[in-house]
């Protein structure tokens, strides 16, 4: 037998309908925003990686499934969706649209990492990107987006950390300040970061290894490093969150693991699982590093696999049910069973879900299978009934019995 990949999961029926239902709550947040769908390849060339999310990460140095096409191409399955709803912005002109574009997915993203819990190589996340617009009011309404769904989807506990780490003016001599910091106490870092300093000294922060995480805890702040331009506009950005009610709480050592982000970043964690399951954030030099007019732009994405692990915990009385048949009909016979096929058709035209007999079992049989599917009702046809167009509608829950007209109308009265 040959055995799905590891960090990859097969979702059952008995599962899937939670995905279904947490991407409706979304797409109805969503809608209410103004966010309409894309839908972008799930490959792409391995430069728009390479340069959109930043040479220097971890996604592309480390966890990219990359490989070469038959053309000779290199190609990479997306690690997540801002790039390529980036380049689809681009290479659709839609910048020439009304100001500010917003657009939203739900797409699985593959990343080779340690797979434990709440992390997987195969993931869906949710998300949402807006293009156009650079006031703090976008930051504002993002945010409050992102707040609606955690809320949404009725969990508690979750903590809203957010973070300015400035415009390319203002890390300048962040980054100085960093660099110098480092190289300090350069023999406390791993060798990824030693090699990460001169090209990418903030990636350092973000590195996940023990020795160089204690290392980091005297490091300089970017807050304390943000223009005046920066500096306000998260000023800005905090105040409007307070006025609206929304609790958060700064956390100066958010840099986010890629590398467009520019002053707002932000993470909704779970402070139960202990991981995140919303980050986003502004990427206001992404459309013009991936070829277009500077556009300044901000967005986040769900971990979709997070989010259903912890609604799960926060929801177990109200956990959406798996969709059960409103009726069995069971057939006895030649006559009932072509009868039966035909009645069927036409509740299931009608929008009533109906399970009948297609292995020709026994009546035992069918009845046994009615049982195990939960039917709401049965309904047992054979030559009698179909003669006189009369049958006996069974309640499966309280086992009541009513005789009814064998008419679609009238089951479709009877069981709605
Ligand atoms: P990210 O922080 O890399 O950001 O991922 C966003 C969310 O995806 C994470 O907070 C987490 O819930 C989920 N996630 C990431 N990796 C995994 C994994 N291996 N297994 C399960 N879930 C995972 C981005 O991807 C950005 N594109 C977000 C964004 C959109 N920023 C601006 N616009």
């Amino acid at each position: 037998m040959i055995n799905k990949p590891k960090g990859t999961r097969d979702i059952l029926p008995n599962e899937s309908y939670k995905w279904a239902y947490v991407e409706n709550i979304a797409n109805n947040i969503f809608k209410n925003y103004g966010y309409k769908e894309i839908r972008v390849p799930v490959f792409e060339s391995t430069e728009l990686f390479a340069r959109g999310v930043g040479e220097t990460t971890d996604v592309v140095q480390k966890e990219m499934y990359t490989f070469d096409d038959k053309g000779g191409r290199s190609i990479t399955l997306r690690p997540e969706g801002t790039a390529g709803v980036v380049r689809a912005y681009l290479e659709n002109g839609m910048g020439s649209l009304p100001s500010p574009v917003k657009l939203c997915y739900a797409m699985p993203m593959y990343r080779y990492e340690n797979v434990q819990k709440g992390r997987y190589r195969e993931f869906r996340q949710i998300g949402a990107e807006l293009f156009g617009v650079s006031s703090y009011l976008a930051d504002v309404e993002i945010i409050l987006m992102a707040d609606a769904l955690i809320k949404k989807y009725n969990i508690s506990d979750v903590t809203l950390n957010i973070n300015s780490i400035g415009c390319k003016e203002c890390r300048k001599s962040y980054q100085k300040a960093l660099k110098d910091y480092i190289n300090s106490k350069i023999d406390c870092y791993c060798e990824t970061c030693k090699s990460r300093l001169e090209k990418n000294p903030m990636r350092i922060l973000d590195c996940k290894e023990k020795k160089c995480k204690e290392a980091n805890v005297n490091a300089p702040k970017i807050l304390d490093y943000l223009c005046d331009e920066c500096k306000e506009h998260f000023e800005n950005v905090k105040k409007a969150l307070t006025d609206a009610g929304i609790k958060y709480k700064v956390d100066s050592s958010i840099v986010r693991g890629l590398d467009y982000y520019s002053k707002t970043v932000f993470e909704f964690v779970s402070d139960k699982e202990n991981y995140t399951i919303l980050a986003g954030g502004r990427y206001d030099g992404l459309v013009e590093e991936l070829g277009g007019v500077h556009t300044p732009a901000i967005g986040f994405a769900m971990g979709e696999d997070r989010l259903i692990e912890v609604y799960e915990k926060y929801n177990k009385e109200s956990l959406v049910q798996e969709n059960t048949p409103d009726v069995y009909i069971a057939n006895v016979g030649e006559k009932a069973e072509k009868f039966v096929t035909i009645l069927s058709k036409e509740l299931r035209d009608n929008d009533i879900y109906v399970e009948k007999d297609i292995s020709e079992r026994s009546l035992n049989a069918q009845l046994k299978y009615a049982n195990k599917t939960k039917a709401k009702y049965s309904l047992i046809i054979g030559e009698d009934e179909v003669e006189t167009k009369k049958a006996k509608l069974k309640n499966m829950e309280n086992g009541e019995e009513i005789e009814i007209e064998l008419k679609s109308e009238t089951i479709i009265k009877m069981i709605k």
